[in-house]
């Protein structure tokens, strides 16, 4: 009798091992179908990741194309609207005077728009590679293209010594100069700009993955400001503050700012108080500590 029991208790139990072995069959079919469904999935999102960038160069391309040709006759309409001013200025109306006036005012913004949508478009498609650079020279490179501006506007700039970083050294001089250019544009009236540019070591920059370690570049002035809520929209391509007749400009340089940054793996913030300036701050991946010394001004 006992025998009896142990084998049917033995044919029970294989009968449940047969059962768990069913089972697991099941799951590792399950599984493999999984991961063939990723493989697949893989494939698919590999062949999604090279149709967006070819899409995103193509529309580079168009850009570039764009604004290329459209400078052309923007060139001429500037040139025979300046011819017929200069030849019958004396002949027309004060109103029609007036009207050519605008459409030369009109035409010189749209080629400031257009030159500024053709530098963003030629920064993506550019194929320079990463530099060990000193970031305080590529930062006086910038403010000696705005030497004219800074004198006229009787500004001081300040740069601190900066670290070595790896950068396209190409991509840093728009980056700088529209910053800087910014400090002194948004300057208040009768104040003469006083501009900072100097770095602290953070271990996390705002936004970053933790772990990473990050250089902070910050760009401060003591300019009209603006109020805080506006920190992430002013990144935005054409966006603004300001209206075009109090300050010129295009609404593209931030939007430039913030693509080469994230072309560096990096990010650009801002902290800013309406009438009490604003403070611009560059988050670079951290390659090389920099050398210790005092700020001066350029050159
Ligand atoms: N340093 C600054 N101080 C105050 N406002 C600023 C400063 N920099 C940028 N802004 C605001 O952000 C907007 C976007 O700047 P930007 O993209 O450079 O365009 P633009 O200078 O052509 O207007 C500006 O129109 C202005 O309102
Ligand atoms: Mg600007």
């Amino acid at each position: 009798v006992d025998l009896y029991k142990k084998k049917h208790q033995l044919l029970l139990q294989e009968k449940k091992l047969f059962e768990i072995n069913r089972n697991l069959q099941f799951e590792i079919n399950d599984r493999r179908a999984s991961e063939e469904k990723i493989v697949e999935l893989n494939k698919q999102l590999i062949k999604h990741v090279d149709h967006l960038e070819k899409a995103n160069k193509d529309l580079d391309r168009f850009a570039f194309m764009a604004s290329h040709d459209l400078q052309e006759p923007l060139r001429k309409i500037l040139t025979f609207s300046g011819r017929v001013y200069s030849r019958a200025a004396g002949a027309l109306d004060s109103e029609s005077l007036m009207d050519l006036k605008r459409i030369q005012k009109a035409t010189l913004r749209m080629k400031n728009l257009i030159q500024d949508i053709l530098t963003f478009s030629t920064l993506t498609t550019q194929q320079d590679n990463f530099v060990k650079s000193d970031m305080r020279a590529l930062v006086c490179e910038a403010v000696e293209d705005l030497h004219e501006i800074i004198s006229e506007k009787k500004a001081v700039i300040e740069v601190s010594p900066l670290p070595l970083l790896s950068v396209y050294p190409g991509l840093m001089r728009p980056l700088f100069v529209n910053l800087i250019s910014n400090a002194l544009k948004y300057s208040k009236p009768d104040v003469p700009p006083q501009i900072s540019i100097y770095q602290d070591e953070a271990s996390q920059a705002t936004g970053a993955v933790s772990g990473n370690r990050y250089c902070r570049i910050y760009i401060k002035d003591n300019g009209i400001g603006f109020d805080q809520r506006y920190s992430e929209q002013i990144f935005e391509m054409f966006k603004r503050l300001h209206s075009q007749s109090q300050y010129e400009g295009t609404g593209i340089g931030l939007a430039l700012c913030k693509h080469i940054v994230e072309q560096h793996e990096g990010f650009i913030n801002v902290m800013s108080k309406p009438g009490e300036g604003s403070t611009f701050i560059l988050s670079f991946p951290l390659e090389v500590s920099n050398a210790d010394g005092k700020s001066e001004s350029c050159n």
